[in-house]
C-alpha cells in the first residue's frame, strides 16, 4: 500500500494571509486519516485546494500518483475524489431518493460514465435506493429531504458523497451541528463505509474523542502549517501538540466555528 493522495509545497495565499503553508501531507491508501487544528488552520482551504475548488498559489497535489494540481472539482469527482462541504449541501425541496439519484447521474466516476449511454432511468434509481440503504435512510427515500431531522441530512450528504463510488472521501465536520447522542451512530457509518469498500477517508473533525477514537493517523494543522502527524496515541502524547493548542481544543474554545 502507498499515498492515495499527496500535497507537495502546497500553499494558498490570501492576500498577506497564508492559509495553507507549503503543506507536504501523504494519505495513505485504506486508512482513515483525520486532519485536525483549530478554527482557521487551514483545514478547509486545504480539502478546497485538494478536490479542486480552489486553485493553489503554488504546490502540487497528486492522486493515485498522478498531478491533479488545479483540477477542477467535476474531474477530481470522475476520477474518485468525493467530498463533503462544511455546510450541508443538499436540494432541499426534491425527496431523500431524488438527491441521490442525480449524484448518481451527475457526478459518477469516469469508469460508471462509460457505462452510462447503457444505463436507463431505472438503473440509476436502483443504485440510489442501493446508497440509500447503505446510510440507512431507506425508509426515508420519499421525504422531501429538507424535512429530514438534520442528523439524517447529514447521512443523507454522505450518500450523495458515496453515490459515484468513490474512491477517498473528503469529509470535512460531517457530525457539525450534530445533537451528541447522534454523533457515534453517524461515525460508525463512515467507519464501516471506509472499511467495507477498502477506501480512504480523510475527516476534518472538532470532536477529540471521536479523532481519537476512528483515526488512523492523524495530521495537526495550525496557522496553515503542519504541526505534527502520527497515531492518535503520538499525537496524544506530543508535547509540542499539548501545549500548542489541544488542551483548547477538548475546551469549549473552537466549538461552533466555520465556513
Ligand atoms: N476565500 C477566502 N478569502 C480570504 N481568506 C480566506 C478565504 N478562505 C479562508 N480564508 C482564511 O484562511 C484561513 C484558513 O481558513 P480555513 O477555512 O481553511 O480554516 P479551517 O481550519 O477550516 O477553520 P474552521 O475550523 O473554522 O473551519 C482563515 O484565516 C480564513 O479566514
Ligand atoms: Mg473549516
Amino acid at each position: 500500500m502507498g499515498a492515495i493522495l499527496e500535497t507537495r509545497g502546497l500553499r494558498r495565499e490570501f492576500g498577506a494571509l497564508v492559509a495553507v503553508d507549503d503543506v507536504d501531507l501523504s494519505i495513505e491508501e485504506a486508512t482513515l486519516h483525520s486532519i485536525i487544528g483549530p478554527n482557521g488552520a487551514g483545514k478547509t482551504t486545504l480539502f478546497n485546494l485538494i478536490s479542486g475548488t480552489l486553485a493553489p498559489t503554488r504546490g502540487k497535489v497528486f492522486y493515485k500518483g498522478e498531478d491533479i494540481t488545479g483540477h477542477p472539482i467535476h474531474q477530481t469527482i470522475h476520477k474518485g475524489i468525493g467530498r463533503s462541504f462544511q455546510i450541508t449541501n443538499i436540494f432541499p425541496n426534491l425527496t431523500v431518493l431524488e438527491n441521490v439519484r442525480l449524484a448518481v447521474q451527475a457526478t459518477g466516476k469516469d469508469s460508471f460514465r462509460m457505462l452510462a449511454p447503457h444505463l436507463r432511468f431505472s438503473d440509476y434509481l436502483d443504485r440510489a435506493t442501493e446508497v440509500l440503504a447503505r446510510v440507512g435512510l431507506a425508509d426515508r427515500a420519499l421525504q422531501i429531504a429538507g424535512t429530514l431531522p438534520h442528523g439524517d441530512q447529514r447521512k443523507l450528504e454522505l450518500g450523495m458523497i458515496l453515490a459515484p463510488d468513490p474512491d477517498v472521501l473528503m469529509l470535512d465536520e460531517p457530525t457539525a451541528g450534530m445533537a451528541a447522542e447522534q454523533v457515534p451512530q453517524l461515525m460508525e457509518l463512515i467507519q464501516e463505509i471506509q472499511a467495507a469498500g477498502g477506501r480512504t477517508v480523510v475527516l476534518v473533525e472538532h470532536n477529540m474523542s471521536v479523532v481519537m477514537t476512528v483515526s488512523d493517523r492523524i495530521t495537526v494543522m495550525h496557522q496553515g502549517g503542519v504541526l505534527a502527524e502520527g497515531t492518535p496515541a503520538e499525537i496524544s502524547a506530543d508535547r509540542q501538540v499539548q501545549t500548542a493548542y489541544l488542551g483548547a481544543l477538548y475546551g469549549d474554545v473552537v466549538r461552533g466555528g466555520g465556513r
